[in-house]
């Protein structure tokens, strides 16, 4: 039995390469693959959208058909200063996908992170007032979302609001305007661009009060006739968490609200996670005993991933009629930010390209979820 469970890996690797041949040979464009299922995306750096990462972009063009931004359009990026809009690599970014014929998604209008100190702050360097944060976020939202109307299909327009248990968490944003700026920013966003869809989007909603709290977020929002498209699942997953059931009856819960479900940054991290990290976007500092694989993945953990992958796209595509797109956060391994999260320099191998731009296991068992159903 344990010699079974050692070989197993080999034998299915064994037989991936069989069946799909060598990365050169076998390799179908994933959008061709789930071209009857869904869309399937990544979130692009500056270098790949603007001519600096040649090998990226070309796996980008070849495999994807909607795109997200890393960074480009966050709050700190288009206004970093009141009134000073920078467009500059945004505007190379949507260019990228219009020329690309893909879906171009915008992310993300507001969040607690990534969002300038002035944002908060009134004339006097005290708490901004009620009305002024209600004025900064209308004229920013119309700014950006109205450069791009007719432009950028989807909008990340709330990132985050939630806590672990369902409640709202406590950002500047909820201290300063109450749970009202939620819908003022998707109200912001609809009047910029009535055609896009508007998503809520969040992590770990395979967690069920998280889950639950989304939903009653979403439902209260309809309530007051205010129009949202969608929620984004972001799915930051790792080998063991969170179970295939919970991935599963989170998309079906979704499903229930007619609206659109869209997984908007997979990725899966196989490196342990330190016991001191609060949960939350903040780096801990480098520790060796924390970076096992240094040069290499060994090929137990590589057939590891790859079968966790094929799991989690088996669910995908069973359920491939409540699922816009499905987006992988960054492109090769090495443009991953689980290089830096949740511990600085580690080196990790979360997605389906190593870090010489070839497609690794993990994209051969992703492909066979749609090719090789049982
Ligand atoms: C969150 C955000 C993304 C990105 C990732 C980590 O999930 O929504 O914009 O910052 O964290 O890179």
């Amino acid at each position: 039995m344990l010699s079974l469970m050692k070989t197993a890996p080999l034998m299915f690797s064994f037989f991936v390469t069989l069946i799909f041949g060598t990365a050169s040979l076998g390799q179908q464009p994933l959008k061709d693959v789930f071209a009857n299922h869904f869309r399937i995306g990544a979130a692009l750096n500056s270098k790949q959208f603007s001519g600096r990462d040649m090998r990226g972009a070309d796996i980008v063009t070849t495999n994807f058909n909607t795109i997200s931004p890393e960074n480009v359009l966050k709050w700190e990026s288009v206004e970093p200063v009141e009134g000073k809009f920078d467009f500059s690599e945004a505007d190379k970014y949507v260019a990228f996908g219009q020329e690309h014929k893909m879906l171009i998604v915008g992310h993300t209008l507001v969040w607690h992170h990534q969002t300038p100190k002035w944002v908060f702050e009134g004339p006097d360097g005290k708490p901004v007032s009620k009305e002024l944060l209600k004025e900064r976020l209308r004229k920013h939202i119309h700014t950006v979302v109205g450069r791009y109307k007719g432009r950028i299909g989807a909008w990340d327009v709330v990132n985050e609001a939630l806590n672990e248990d369902g409640t709202l968490r406590n950002s500047a944003w909820l201290k300063i305007l109450g749970k009202e700026y939620i819908s003022l920013a998707f109200q912001f966003a609809n009047e910029a661009d009535p055609s896009a869809d508007l998503f809520y989007n969040d992590y770990s909603l395979e967690n069920e009060p998280k889950r639950k709290g989304a939903i009653a977020l979403v439902k209260w929002l309809q309530s007051q006739n205010i129009r949202v498209s969608g929620i984004g699942t972001q799915s930051h997953h790792m080998l063991d968490q969170p179970s295939i059931a919970d991935q599963e009856r989170t998309i079906i819960d979704f499903g229930k609200l007619g609206l659109k479900i869209a997984i908007t940054e997979l990725d899966v991290d196989v490196l342990p996670r330190p016991r001191d990290h609060s949960g939350d976007i903040v780096s801990v500092a480098y520790r060796e005993g924390l970076d096992p694989y240094k040069k290499n993945l060994p090929d137990e953990m590589q057939q590891r991933l790859a079968a966790r992958y094929a799991d989690i796209f088996r669910v995908f595509v069973k359920h491939h009629k409540l699922i816009d797109r499905v987006t992988f956060w960054c492109v090769t391994d090495a443009d991953s930010w689980l290089n830096g999260w949740p511990v600085q320099g580690r080196t990790n191998y979360p997605l389906l390209w190593d870090r010489s731009g070839k497609p690794k296991p993990a994209f051969f068992s992703v492909i066979s979820t749609l090719n090789h159903r049982q």
